[in-house]
């Protein structure tokens, strides 16, 4: 720091604009070369002073003041990473690193997918620094994406894949999503990683950080084999919603067998919130093949089931029945080409946008944030919703895939991403990476928009090491 505020001065003093006349004459001067070099030089090291007290800035804790202008003015700051990544094990040699010039994003997401590499306890740090929801202190209501994030009886919590259901009825927020706590294994040779079916965990909180466990509200089936949620099965990405006319709580989930090509969809319904659920049935919404999925219900109480089809290449959309328990013939293909899963479905002033991700079994990939006026489409694609970390960390949703977003009722425009951290090597410890999202100014994309109508606007998710939500996020 010191070495750079001496030379910076030095440097700035020679000024670029032409400071010796008679250089002009002799192409190529020395001089004029020199005095070019030097403005360089001090421009480069101004852009590093610049950056690295920013950085200092923003290394602090990201804590949100209760602020009437703005109060989630502090969410949206970026912060970056400056981690250095380790070279790859089998690669230390300095020279063939500089011969292949900087290691590319793969290479990084195959080392935070070994266990045994250095940088994967990065990206998993042991309960030594788990999120406690039972100790108060400093970090108590903060989020910190990636820890181990414990319950209130100190497990850690088991709901990947999952969504969040807000309970009017008893004001309480209940977070569903796929119990995996149990051992992974490869079901036959190049198979993916898997987990039996445990079944669908529930976990209720009034203020999103503390959650209590409800339990299993909907079992895997140990013994029968022709059972959809027999424990070699594939259940994945359960979502709770309420219907007002019946007075019951209706999931969905993707159903599948080991190999993934059962590709349907499994419908269970409640009485209440924390279960049981009764499975009904699982179908091949409108005869098609369906994997990724989620659930959405509009301000006007119809529901849509949303899912990838066609091998991933592209989603449809599809409205639910009255009771939520089937779908109706209404169906729009979307994305039609685009190959996107993890589909997490908002609204906001009238527009509805959706954040999907590549398809890339469990290494993560760069998130897209999508726009549509109606739900049905068509859906255009805004870009990159990812901002802060480091350009990794933009190019993999901050290693973590979307799975759900959830709008904060005090805070119109906010609203929490909710997304996984797979660890495939060892499932039940995939971690939760909740951040701030935002909907305001103008999207980067479609540039063919530039003219008209209609002027999407940006979608922004941005990363945060330690975070809270703002006072009064909950005030409807
Ligand atoms: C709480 O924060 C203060 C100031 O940042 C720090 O000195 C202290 O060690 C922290 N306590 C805990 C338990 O982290
Ligand atoms: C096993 O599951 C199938 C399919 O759900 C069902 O038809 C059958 O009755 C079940 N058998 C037993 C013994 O529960
Ligand atoms: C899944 O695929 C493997 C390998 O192709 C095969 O051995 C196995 O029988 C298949 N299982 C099912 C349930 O289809």
């Amino acid at each position: 720091m010191a070495e750079i505020a001496r030379s910076t001065p030095t440097s700035s003093s020679s000024s670029p604009l032409n400071p010796h006349p008679t250089a002009r004459i002799f192409p190529g001067s020395r001089c004029n070369l020199v005095f070019a070099v030097w403005s360089f030089v001090g421009f480069v090291l101004l852009i590093h002073l610049y950056t690295v007290v920013t950085h200092d800035k923003n290394k602090g804790d990201i804590y949100v003041h209760s602020s009437r202008v703005a109060p989630t003015r502090e969410l949206e700051e970026v912060e970056e990473e400056n981690f250095r990544l380790p070279p790859p094990r089998s690669k230390r040699n300095p020279r063939a690193v500089k011969r292949r010039g900087p290691r590319r994003p793969p290479t990084v997401i195959d080392e935070f997918l070994d266990e045994s590499s250095e940088i994967h306890s990065l990206f998993f740090p042991d309960q030594r620094t788990a999120v406690v929801p039972t100790q108060g202190g400093n970090d108590s209501m903060h989020f910190y994406p990636g820890r181990l994030w414990l319950d209130t009886d100190g497990n850690p919590i088991q709901a990947h894949g999952g969504g969040i259901l807000y309970d009017k009825a008893t004001e309480t927020y209940y977070w569903y999503g796929e119990n995996k706590d149990g051992p992974t294994y490869q079901a036959h040779k190049n198979g993916a990683a898997r987990v039996d079916i445990i079944g669908v965990s529930c976990y209720s909180s009034k203020d999103l950080w503390a959650w209590t466990n409800e339990g299993i509200v909907l079992s895997g089936d140990e013994s029968n084999v022709t059972h959809d949620l027999y424990k070699s099965n594939v259940l994945e990405r359960p979502k709770v919603i309420y219907n007002d006319k019946t007075s019951k709580y209706v999931m969905w989930m993707h159903i599948d067998d080991t190999n993934y090509t059962k590709a349907s969809v499994g419908v269970a319904v409640s009485d209440s919130a924390t279960g049981p659920f009764t499975y009904l049935y699982s179908m091949r919404p409108h005869g098609f093949d369906s994997r990724d999925m989620t659930i959405f219900k509009d301000d006007d109480g119809k529901a849509y089931l949303i899912y990838s089809s066609e091998e991933n290449s592209e989603l449809h959309v599809g409205l639910l029945t009255d009771n939520y328990l089937d779908l109706t013939r209404e169906m729009k293909r979307v994305l039609v080409k685009k190959h996107r899963e993890a589909p997490a479905v908002f609204k906001y002033e009238g527009t509805y946008y959706m954040i999907t991700s590549g398809c890339s079994g469990w290494a993560p990939n760069k998130a897209l944030a999508h726009a549509a006026l109606s739900i049905m489409g068509p859906w255009e694609t805004l870009g990159n919703p990812c901002v802060g970390g480091n350009r990794i960390f933009r190019l993999t949703t901050f290693f973590s895939q979307s799975t759900f977003v959830l709008p904060l009722p005090g805070l119109p425009g906010s609203f929490i991403f909710m997304a996984d951290r797979w660890n495939p090597s060892e499932l039940r410890d995939s971690r939760y990476v909740w951040l701030p999202l935002a909907i305001g100014g103008v999207a980067d994309e479609p540039l063919e928009y530039s003219f008209g109508f209609p002027l999407w606007s940006r979608v922004s998710i941005y990363w945060h090491r330690r975070w809270r939500l703002p006072d009064g996020w909950s005030n409807a």
